[in-house]
């Protein structure tokens, strides 16, 4: 076939602990990651030619190599450079529902989608663990993204193991329009304010050890115990964002306000999520929040959790 039209999901993150420095300057991390029906939609078309292009009618995303999607099918044209000169090109077409710079990982999810339609076009039959070790070139969160679902993610992010699904459990997300935040900046300040309690040594798996303390919410998991899981609700990266961007703070107060499972920030932010266990629980709640907050600039969503990463799209 020479086009796919494939569903990107964006994912929360469940659980973000930073454990210290890797020698590559990335940090070592646990977290639990979890895919979410708020989606794009990425269409590849071969374009006859030898020049990949991005389309996206948001304002906020390039059609540049500045795109994370650009990046993802030059890699595969310079891994595969035979079935690049066999099949050629492709137009990439981003219909655009994930907020931009949100730490729903939307660039990710969007290479991710292009590692995995490339593969089908060019009809490379890579495995779905080639396509990660792929993804994890391009980005920390890309391999989650192909594989989805709900996992433990550990190491820069990359290493994945499978959790038991949570499918069927709802949120609701709020982000400021306007605002978005510096992954890289999260990060620095985070080590620049808590470097001192980094693990001891890289390595030393018993100081690894000390310093994990993922295994509650993993056992919340393991029997599916909702209020557990919104209570274990934990992320690192809340220490210095929220400090920094009281709108955020204070999106995260209201929805305490309103008595949901748990809230947390995802990623880096600045996107706030509450846990609740209906849709129409969700509803409510999102009704609620625009009432309290009717800033224009709020833009809400109400989402479920998914058992998948990238997927075909059905017609
Ligand atoms: O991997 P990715 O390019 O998505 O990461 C964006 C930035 O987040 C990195 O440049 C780095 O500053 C920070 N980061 C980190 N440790 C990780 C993942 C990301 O310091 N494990």
């Amino acid at each position: 076939m020479r086009s796919y039209s494939l569903l990107a999901p964006a994912k929360i993150n469940l659980y973000l602990e930073i454990l210290g420095d890797r020698p590559d300057g990335y940090h070592e991390l646990v977290m639990v990651m979890q895919s979410i029906d708020l989606a794009d939609r990425i269409e590849l078309r071969a374009n006859g030619t030898d020049q990949f292009r991005v389309h996206c009618d948001h304002e906020q995303v390039p059609a540049d190599q500045s795109n994370l999607a650009y990046r993802a099918a030059e890699l595969m044209s310079q891994q595969f450079p035979e079935a690049f000169a066999r099949y050629g090109a492709v137009d990439i077409t981003i219909d655009k529902q994930i907020p931009v710079g949100a730490g729903l990982a939307g660039g990710s999810t969007n290479a991710a989608a292009v590692l995995v339609g490339l593969d089908m076009i060019w009809e490379l039959g890579l495995t779905q663990m080639e396509i990660q070790e792929l993804g994890a070139l391009l980005g920390s969160d890309v391999p989650f993204c192909i594989v989805g679902g709900t996992a433990l993610a550990t190491g820069r992010g990359e290493k994945l193991d499978g959790l038991p699904d949570l499918e069927n459990m709802h949120l609701v997300l709020a982000k400021y329009r306007s605002l978005s935040v510096s992954t890289p900046w999260a990060y620095k300040t985070y080590r620049q304010q808590f470097g001192a309690s980094y693990l001891c040594q890289p390595g030393d798996l018993e100081c690894r050890r000390q310093q994990v303390h993922s295994g509650p919410m993993i056992h919340a998991i393991a029997h599916r115990d909702e209020a557990q899981i919104g209570k274990l609700l934990h992320n690192d990266l809340e220490k210095v964002v929220l400090p920094e961007y009281p709108q955020v703070a204070n999106l995260r107060q209201v929805f305490q306000r309103f008595g949901t499972l748990g809230t947390l920030m995802s990623g880096s932010g600045p996107t706030v999520f509450a846990l609740v266990i209906s849709q129409e629980q969700a509803q409510q709640l999102l009704t609620q929040v625009r009432a309290t907050i009717p800033d224009p600039d709020l833009e809400l969503w109400t989402a479920k959790f998914i058992p998948a990463g990238i997927q075909v799209a059905k017609p």
